[in-house]
């Protein structure tokens, strides 16, 4: 089965072929971050605009690269929240169009749910297992009892991780998007020095991150200009180091609760170089785990993921078919959008 995927949610325009939701036949992504970076995030008039001005081309490029038609397409999957709703808006009206217009079915995919399936590209991944799943605006553990359930275990009562790592980034003068700067610049660090955030205390499975941002803002204010630029690679890693000990700990303990010992990472916040290397250490196979990193190109937004839900959906979960009416799944992605 060959599964068309389209992803408009934020600031990357992508499209993808799938083949029996684990085999990438083409993946496509165009990002925007170029352009939105000058203003220092995504403004989403501009997204939605070059969403609209790439998405054709992407399709007609994955599509040859897969070296297929569109009449080889089983069916088509495609973002309908959450995300921005003018880009949302994009990529589901191009995928409601082409599912109408070639009469395949069309599969609405929840992004959240696209990131954990990132997980069955490239893998033999079978339920059940757990995810982290921390992205630019979530950070959720979850439970995957089996393809397509996710049941919540916990999730962050204010910043998401990657928001953290963005603003962070952002009191360190770093570009937009902070995070992969931070990591880079972390890197360039041996140790962390003096430096220690604690990881902060909530119940159970919820995270809390503001606190840890406002304390690398305190530490700011307290040392002097010329320490804080001596001495940013060294924050930065302290800073990356607690947020890879805070997702370890929130899964380690939910795997001790379920006795669910698969775990696997999801969102782009999982291309962390210390969170990847916190769980590698951490969930070996020497201490019963079965790990799943997904490839850095498939932690950040790409349509791959998408089209891969759309597989799992069609196969063991509710879907939608060619709509049969098209003003419903509209309210529906204003719903989900938020
Ligand atoms: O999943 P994603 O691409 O988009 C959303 O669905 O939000 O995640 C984007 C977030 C941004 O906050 C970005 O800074 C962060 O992922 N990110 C990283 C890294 N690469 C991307 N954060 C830390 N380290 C990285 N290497
Ligand atoms: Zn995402």
């Amino acid at each position: 089965m060959i599964v068309l995927g389209i992803e408009t949610s934020c600031d990357e325009t992508a499209v993808a072929v799938i083949k029996d939701g684990r085999q990438a036949l083409s993946s496509k992504v165009f990002s925007q971050i170029f352009k939105h970076k000058q203003w220092g995030g995504v403004i989403p008039e501009v997204a939605s605009r070059m969403h609209l001005e790439t998405i054709n081309r992407l399709i007609h490029d994955a599509l040859a690269e897969a070296q297929i038609t569109i009449k080889d397409i089983t069916a088509i999957a495609v973002t309908q929240g959450p995300g921005l709703v003018g880009s949302l808006m994009v990529g589901f009206n191009v995928a409601k169009t082409l599912a109408w217009i070639h009469q395949k079915p069309l599969i609405p995919v929840n992004h959240l749910y696209g990131h954990v399936c990132a997980n069955f590209l490239e893998t033999d991944l079978e339920p059940p297992f757990l995810c982290m799943l921390a992205s630019g605006g979530h950070t959720q553990v979850i439970a995957m009892p089996d393809f397509t359930n996710m049941q919540i275990m916990g999730e962050t009562v204010d910043d998401a991780a990657g928001e953290a790592f963005d603003k962070v980034a952002r009191l360190m003068d770093l570009a937009y998007p902070g995070g992969p700067h931070l990591d880079k610049l972390a890197q360039t660090a041996s140790d962390t020095g003096s430096y220690r955030f604690p990881v902060p205390k909530v119940g159970d499975y919820n995270f809390s991150f503001s606190g840890l941002k406002t304390a690398v803002l305190r530490l700011k204010e307290k040392i002097s200009a010329e320490q804080w630029e001596n001495d940013k690679a060294q924050i930065a890693k302290a800073f990356q180091e607690c947020i890879a000990k805070t997702l370890f700990e929130k899964v380690l303990l939910a795997s001790q609760n379920t006795q669910l010992h698969s775990i696997v990472l999801a969102g782009g916040v999982a291309a962390n170089s210390a969170i990847r290397a916190r769980f590698r250490e951490e969930f070996t196979p020497e201490n019963g785990f079965n790990l799943i990193v997904p490839s850095l190109k498939y932690c950040t937004d790409n349509a791959a993921m998408i089209a891969s839900a759309g597989y799992f959906l069609y196969k063991y979960g509710s879907h939608s078919h060619v709509p049969a009416d098209p003003n419903t799944l509209q309210q529906e992605v204003y719903a989900r959008a938020s």
